[in-house]
């Protein structure tokens, strides 16, 4: 890594120490958070997706999540631009992602993603595949508009899960995430608003928690045992704002236990403010119950550096700099392990190298022009 951080800067002194998940010693505490870009047509990330990451890990990231990519299911996706982590010329060209910012001093881990019900069928990049999910719905309170998934599809899905971590760990990246957030369909089967399901997969919170938890366990047999399996989840979902999985720590407990127990090495507890708390009578963010909860490490994110949410980013909406002294205080009471930058990283890859040398007035405001191109 080409970034000293300055010896006196307390932002250097608690974002600069080393962190170890399960066999991946991670240089710093700063993870770029997964932000699908749509910039590997056919799938396939290029050269301008190669670089986009290593200038990131260049200055100062120590672990990249990359974008949401596809499993090898033919219902995972809905767009063509999205990288796939299935196919050879598609793991060819992630592999020479991974050797880029593994050359730039950073680490890296894959975003496995399966988006369930958010699919139409007739969409890209397999538009035959039907549209699936726990119950065939994308919403609560929705009418059904796909198919409910079946035995054959829930193992067919695990297996692509397992396959994908499996050829994370052949082409060198360092571990894997499971992307179990935002209404997509790990937390379609996580969220009663979209399983109604009345067999083994639906019903209380452990239930619901199975289909994500067999994924993991699948995940966890075709790795190496050192190798680290993050698991991202969220209360709210991009179906509905203020959805939430738990409405109490107990129902919060439920959900994660088994996913713990499945072998889960690290949480990413995906808030969109990461300064909110998450339940009454307590201060603690969802990051903060999650690693209270489970005892495992836990990375948090939302809206570290910028004051607005992410969420209106989608509208071109800005937003200015905000600092960071919050999340320092909660990083040195052990709240949480790491942190994730979406936008703040998306839009100045110099990010993380500005904040560990203690480079605060250079910040940039997050400006949603960003989104056009992969700087
Ligand atoms: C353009 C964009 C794309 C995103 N894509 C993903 C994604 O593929 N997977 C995911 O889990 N989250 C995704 N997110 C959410 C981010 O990972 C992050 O949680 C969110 O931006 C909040 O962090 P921030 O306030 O630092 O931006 C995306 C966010 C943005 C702005």
């Amino acid at each position: 890594m080409t970034v000293t951080p300055s010896a006196t800067s307390r932002a250097a002194q608690i974002l600069s120490r080393p962190i170890t998940l399960n066999g991946l010693t991670v240089p710093n505490r700063i993870a770029m958070a997964p932000m699908t870009r749509m910039f590997s047509p056919g799938g396939v990330p290029g050269e301008d997706v190669r670089s986009y990451y290593a200038r990131r890990a260049a200055a100062g990231v120590g672990l990249i999540v990359t974008e949401g990519t596809y499993v090898g299911h033919e219902s995972a996706g809905n767009s063509s631009r999205v990288p796939r982590f299935h196919g050879e010329e598609q793991l060819a060209g992630w592999a020479k992602v991974a050797e880029d910012v593994h050359a730039a001093g950073g680490t890296i881990v894959p975003q496995l993603w399966h988006i369930g019900m958010v699919r139409e069928q007739g969409q890209n990049p397999y538009p035959d595949a039907p549209a699936m999910g726990p119950s065939g719905l994308v919403n609560a309170g929705a009418e059904a508009t796909g198919k409910a998934m079946t035995q054959q599809d829930l193992d067919d899905v695990v297996a692509a899960f397992a396959q994908a971590a499996a050829d994370a760990e052949r082409i060198g990246f360092d571990g894997v995430e499971i992307h179990g957030a935002h209404g997509y369909l790990v937390d379609q089967f996580l969220w009663a608003g979209t399983n109604t399901r009345s067999d083994a997969y639906g019903g209380d919170p452990v239930a619901r928690a199975k289909f994500g938890a067999e994924i993991v366990a699948a995940v966890r047999e075709r790795v190496s045992a050192e190798f680290p399996v993050i698991f991202r989840y969220s209360q709210w979902k991009q179906q509905d704002y203020t959805a939430r999985l738990a409405e109490t720590p107990e129902e919060l407990e439920a959900i994660l236990t088994p996913l713990a127990a499945a072998g889960v090495d690290v949480f990413h507890a995906s808030t969109r403010r990461y300064w909110l708390p998450e339940f009454d009578g307590s201060d603690l963010n969802l990051a903060g119950w999650t690693k209270k909860l489970t005892g495992k490490p836990v990375i948090t994110v939302g809206s570290v550096g910028l004051d607005g949410d992410f969420i209106n980013a989608f509208q071109g909406e800005g937003s200015p700099v905000k600092g960071i002294d919050n999340l320092l205080d909660r990083m040195e009471a052990d709240e949480f392990d790491m942190v994730a930058i979406g936008r703040a990283l998306l839009q100045d890859p110099e990010w993380a190298a500005k904040v560990l040398a203690d480079r605060f007035e250079e910040l940039k405001p997050y400006d949603a022009a960003a989104l056009q191109s992969l700087s």
